[in-house]
C-alpha cells in the first residue's frame, strides 16, 4: 500500500528499532529514566527553551499547556480550523474549564489586529482571555507555515496584554526545513511549544512540551492527572533522541515529493491542487468523483488517502508525504488518480 493518509502511518525504520532495543531506562515516574531526561535535555537545546518534557501524545501536550496557562472561567483564543479546537474533543473545556474564542483565519493565519479585538476588555462580568494558540505548520490549511513576522505581531500583541502564547508545533521541524529558520528561531517567544515524534519524525509514540522551568514543573503534574505517567519510557525517547539526529533534515525530501505530487496533480483536468508548503497537499476534485468515491477507487488499486474536511465538503482530498513514500509511490499516485478521473470521463 502507499499510504498517504498522514504522516502518522511511519513505521519506525531498523536503526530506529536498534536504538530502541538498546536504550537505558528507568521507572520515569520516579524521574529515573536517563534515555527519556536525554530527549528532554535535547528538545529543549534544540527549542532554545529552560526545560522540556516527554508527552504520550500531541493532544495531550497541548491540553497540559492550556491547562498549565488559564484558570477556569478564562477563554483561549483560537483560529477555527486549528487542531486544539477541531479534533481535541473540546478537551480544553472537559479539562481545563475554558471555553475556546474562535477567530477565522484566512488558511489557518490571523492577523493580530484580530486578536485584539478578541481579547477580552477588563471588566468582571466577561471572561478574562488567558491564552492564544497557533499551529505551525497548520495541518487543516495544508501544511501551512507561519510567516515569521506576522507570528512576532500576534506574539506582541498578545505579550502587550499580559497574555501568554502556545505554539502547536506538531510539524514545526517541517516548518523549519521548509524555511531555513531554526526550529529555535521560530519558537522564540513562544511560552510553551509542543512537537510530535510520532509524525514526519517517524517515531512509533510520543510529543515533547516545552517551555520554562515552573511552567515545565506544573507540566509533570498535569502530565500526571492526565493519566500521562509513563514508566520505562526511554525506549520510546530513544526513537525520538534517534529521529531528532537523523530524521529532521530528510524532510526536505518529504517537501521535495509532495511537491512532485501537487505539480503531477496539476497537470491533470478536473483538480484544483493548493501549493504545498510542506509535506501535506490539499486539492479539490472540481470534476469527476466525490472525494469518498475517488479515495475508495484508489484504495482498490493501492493507494490510500483521506477525503479532507470532513463534513464541510465532498470534494475535497488530502495526501501527506512522508519516510515511507518515495519518489516511484508519488508517481503511480498521480498515474492511478489520472486513470480514475479518466475512467470517470474528465
Ligand atoms: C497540528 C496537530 N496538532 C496536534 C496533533 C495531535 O497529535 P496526537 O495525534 O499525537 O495527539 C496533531 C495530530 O495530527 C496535529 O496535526
Amino acid at each position: 500500500m502507499i499510504d498517504l493518509r498522514s504522516d502518522t502511518v511511519t513505521l519506525p525504520t531498523e536503526e530506529m528499532r536498534a536504538a530502541m532495543a538498546a536504550a537505558e531506562v528507568g521507572d520515569d515516574v520516579y524521574g529515573e529514566d536517563p534515555t527519556v531526561r536525554q530527549l528532554e535535555e535535547r528538545a529543549a537545546e534544540l527549542l532554545g527553551t529552560e526545560a522540556a518534557l516527554f508527552m504520550p501524545s500531541g493532544t495531550m501536550a497541548n491540553q497540559t499547556a492550556i491547562a498549565c496557562h488559564t484558570r477556569p472561567g478564562q477563554e483561549v483564543i483560537v483560529e477555527a480550523e486549528s487542531h486544539i479546537y477541531n479534533v481535541e474533543l473540546a478537551t480544553l473545556a472537559r479539562f481545563s474549564g475554558v471555553q475556546p474564542r474562535v477567530l477565522t483565519g484566512e488558511r489557518g493565519m490571523f492577523a493580530a489586529g484580530q486578536i485584539e479585538s478578541a481579547i477580552r476588555p477588563d471588566l468582571y462580568y466577561l471572561a478574562p482571555t488567558g491564552l492564544v494558540c497557533l499551529e505551525n505548520t497548520h495541518n487543516a490549511a495544508g501544511g501551512r507555515i507561519w510567516p515569521l513576522t506576522a507570528a512576532r505581531e500576534i506574539l506582541d500583541m498578545a505579550h502587550s496584554r499580559g497574555i501568554p502564547v502556545h505554539l502547536d508545533g506538531a510539524r514545526i521541524f517541517n516548518a523549519s526545513i521548509a524555511t531555513g529558520v531554526t526550529a529555535r528561531e521560530l519558537v522564540a517567544g513562544f511560552q510553551s511549544v509542543m512537537f510530535c515524534l510520532s509524525k514526519g519524525l517517524g517515531c512509533p509514540v510520543g510529543s515533547v512540551l516545552c517551555g520554562s522551568r515552573p511552567f515545565i514543573v506544573e507540566a509533570r503534574r498535569v502530565r500526571k492527572a492526565l493519566g500521562g505517567g509513563m514508566r520505562q519510557a526511554g525506549i520510546l525517547a530513544a526513537a525520538g533522541l534517534h529521529a531528532l539526529e537523523h530524521h529532521v533534515d530528510r524532510l526536505a525530501q518529504d517537501h521535495e515529493h509532495a511537491k512532485l505530487l501537487a505539480d503531477g496533480l496539476t497537470s491533470l483536468p478536473g483538480l484544483s491542487v493548493v501549493s504545498p508548503e510542506t509535506n501535506i497537499i490539499l486539492f479539490r476534485i472540481e470534476k469527476g468523483p466525490d472525494a469518498e468515491t475517488l479515495c475508495a477507487r484508489l484504495r482498490v488499486r493501492g493507494v490510500l488517502a483521506s477525503p479532507a474536511a470532513a463534513g464541510t465538503s465532498t470534494r475535497g482530498v488530502r495526501m501527506v508525504t512522508h519516510l515511507g513514500i518515495s519518489r516511484a509511490d508519488v508517481e503511480r499516485t498521480v498515474d492511478l488518480v489520472r486513470e480514475e478521473l479518466r475512467a470517470s470521463g474528465v
